[in-house]
């Protein structure tokens, strides 16, 4: 090879790599944009009004965040204005308990069953009372009666400590300092009455063991937590590559506790739509009533859409939608072994 032959050969080889990077990191960009083009006039769905601060969130806000498990974040849409978290906390606080007390923590105390039921029946918890001593019961962390138990199980000799704990794993999990919407916490404790009788009929039950008022306030509090698009893509992220926040580099779960977690929002994320879901995207996910939904391609990426408009399960049907529409794109199904994530 000629002297200016061997100059060009490594220079051509090198911009080959950077062309083939560039071409590799543009997907999900590609797959974000084009999902937000796609679904950004979709109008089905209406905002949840039984939380009256609910109804009055901006029913346009879209916002679309996938980060992946190198900590490489892809963005459209609005990824700043924060809505409350709520049911999506249930899975941090199961995580928490599990990552405190360990799997069989949760599986004994509230099980790890689908109950086929709406996120707030009372008729579920009938259903598994008896149960009760002989087995885990058929339900789970991720449903209010459930959730409220797995609240009440975080370890604290106050309320304050207690809450310290729960929001420090939120934090942790999302990369940075998180906030209650006060004005959520408000409107949810002024109108919470089912969720109190629900926490009452957990400690009759035994699921809960003293003090359910204080788990109902605390679950009202880690619901109201304030988070974005972007938030919600890390929490998913650190998931997704094995309880590491891929953007901090904090080790916030043990890598062995998350397949535990990520079964039980396999089983019962979207709540009696979880088959349907699961179905069609493969993807452990969890959905909040305040427009949220995070998913998670383990190994590969979380993703989080943000868009307040739900259908009749309670799930947003826009992030449904657009995780949905982006997870196909990359190949993120986990069933689809031989797909390959755009990352
Ligand atoms: O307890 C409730 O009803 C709400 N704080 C949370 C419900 C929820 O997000 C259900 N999700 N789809």
């Amino acid at each position: 090879m000629n002297r200016r032959l061997t100059l060009i050969a490594p220079l051509g080889a090198c911009l080959l790599a950077t062309a083939a990077l560039v071409a590799q990191s543009a997907a999900p960009q590609q797959a974000v944009d084009g999902a937000y083009a796609k679904f950004k006039s979709l109008q089905e769905g209406k905002n949840a009004d039984y939380i009256p601060a609910l109804a009055k969130v901006d029913p346009n806000l879209f916002g679309i965040a996938l980060v992946t498990i190198d900590g490489k974040v892809y963005t459209a849409g609005d990824v700043k204005t924060e809505v409350s978290i709520q049911s999506i906390s249930k899975v941090f606080t199961m995580a928490q308990v599990i990552q405190e007390q360990g799997l069989d923590s949760i599986e004994k105390r509230i099980g790890v069953d689908a109950t086929g039921a709406r996120f707030n029946s009372i008729i579920a918890v009938e259903a598994v009372k008896v149960v009760q001593g002989t087995g885990a019961p058929e339900m789970n962390p991720l449903v209010n009666p459930g959730a409220i138990s797995a609240t009440s199980m975080v370890k604290g000799s106050s309320s304050d400590e207690v809450w310290k704990k729960i929001i420090g794993f939120h934090n942790d999990a999302a990369g940075r300092q998180l906030n209650v919407l006060q004005d959520v916490y408000k409107s949810e404790s002024d109108t919470n009455q089912r969720n109190q009788a629900i926490g009452a009929l957990m400690l009759a039950y035994g699921y809960i063991k003293d003090n359910w008022q204080q788990a109902v306030d605390l679950y009202t509090r880690q619901c109201s937590i304030g988070v974005n698009a972007k938030d919600l893509a890390t929490m998913a992220a650190t998931l997704a590559a094995g309880g590491k926040n891929p953007v901090t580099g904090k080790q916030v779960l043990d890598n062995n506790k998350v397949p535990g977690v990520l079964a039980v929002m396999a089983t019962a994320g979207l709540y009696d739509d979880s088959g349907k879901w699961l179905y069609h995207t493969g993807l452990p996910a969890k959905s909040g009533v305040g427009g949220g939904i995070i998913a998670v391609s383990p190994g590969k990426f979380g993703i989080a859409v943000v868009s307040p408009p739900l259908d009749d399960a309670g799930n947003s049907v826009r992030a449904q939608r657009a995780i949905a529409d982006i997870s196909n794109a990359l190949g993120g199904n986990p069933y689809a072994a031989r797909e390959k994530a755009g990352s």
